[in-house]
């Protein structure tokens, strides 16, 4: 059956490393059909909007999105800002195709152990952080500015069935692993979290075999850099989520080894979904060669599992990048010495090879 994948490269290094992810995808099957199109600043400098009409049309007429990064410095001071790309193009992205659940896996690799900026083992860890990434403060109204400009109003807004929907996916997850929910909130200031902490209690007894604890958010930033190890699934909403898988992420040692996936409602075992490095547009590195596309790699393996229900193909991927790290070859943001340094699309070229080699 042939599949459809809308590619949105966008800007800085989404069209070298989305480039590479696209070359592993072929190699793993040729039942793919890509479309292109443009998104961020890429699409704003063609037509004046980030997130073309059409390009969004092209989403809602696929099976999955894989998508590169968008922003850069050259769109920074766009006006309004509600035109930059980061807003004017991801959020309507993530609302519009309702990617209500964000899952972000952050993994030690075994090769890279050494590159946590914690010592040691201490730096071990597997966990997945699911982000609600359609609510909360980044989409709730009013947003004011009162006109004298001393005043700004961001309101955050949670609605019992957003918690609920996000808080299901996360049960499902935590059964497909190790069945512990750490929920994650300011219960003890925020009304949003009180409500958030009172649905996931209440949830907790229709999956007794998930156990599931309440952490506040400031702990929880806390206790990553303690021990990591201690956490399977972070329940959590948008922005906690933003800030604590930026931090997990960073315990792994790179940015660039990390993948999304921005899921829709399953239906038939399948999801419509999103995929994306969790990492930027990079804008400093850009067209030089450098960047890791094995975030974005392993986000096309995400969407094998996920949206096309494929869990061989996606291991098959996943083995390909733990064979090519336990290798010694390197992109620049993880060299270490003795190993090979090489560029992005040597990189995923050499996974390519091993995917060729299963
Ligand atoms: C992310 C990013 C985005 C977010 C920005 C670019 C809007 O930081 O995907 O984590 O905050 O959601
Ligand atoms: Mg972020």
């Amino acid at each position: 059956m042939s599949r459809k994948i809308a590619v949105l490269a966008g800007d800085g290094i989404g069209p070298e490393v989305v480039g590479e992810a696209v070359k592993v995808l072929k190699r793993i099957s040729s039942a793919f059909e890509f479309e292109h199109a443009l998104v961020g600043g890429a699409a704003y400098d063609d037509g004046g909007h980030p997130m073309p009409q059409s390009t969004l049309d092209l989403c809602r007429a696929s099976d999955a999105v894989l998508l590169g990064a968008v922003g850069g410095p050259k769109y920074d001071k766009i006006q309004p800002p509600e035109m930059r790309p980061e807003v004017g193009a991801l959020l309507p992205l993530r609302s519009e195709l309702n990617l209500y659940a964000n899952v972000r896996p952050a993994k030690t690799l075994n090769a890279l152990k050494d590159s946590s900026p914690l010592r040691g083992d201490r730096g071990v860890m597997d966990l997945v952080v699911m982000r609600e990434l359609t609510g909360g403060i980044y989409f709730a109204r009013p947003r004011e500015r009162r006109d004298d400009g001393n005043t700004a109003v961001d309101t955050c807004i949670y609605r019992r069935h957003e918690v609920v929907r996000i808080a299901e996916r996360a049960f499902e997850i935590a059964r497909q692993r190790r069945r512990e929910i750490v929920s994650v909130d300011k219960a003890n200031v925020l009304e949003t979290s009180r409500l958030w902490r009172e649905v996931v209690t209440e949830m907790a007894p229709s999956y007794p075999d998930v156990k599931v604890s309440h952490m506040l958010v400031d702990n929880c930033a806390m206790q990553l850099v303690r021990d990591p190890s201690q956490f399977d699934v972070i329940l959590t909403e948008n922005m906690f989520g933003d800030i604590l898988s930026d931090e997990a992420s960073m315990i792994t040692g790179s940015l660039g080894l990390l993948p999304s996936a921005s899921l829709s409602d399953p239906k038939e075992g399948r999801v419509f979904g999103l995929y994306e490095p969790v990492h930027g547009s990079a804008p400093d590195i850009a067209g030089l060669g450098k960047a890791n596309p094995i975030a974005t790699i392993l986000s096309a393996a995400m969407m094998l599992r996920y949206s096309f229900d494929d869990d061989a193909a996606a291991l098959v991927i996943e083995n390909a990048v733990d064979a090519v790290l336990d290798a010694g070859i390197r992109t620049a943001d993880i060299m270490s010495e003795g190993c090979q340094l090489v560029s992005t699309s040597e990189m995923g070229e050499a996974i390519s090879q091993r995917i060729l080699l299963s």
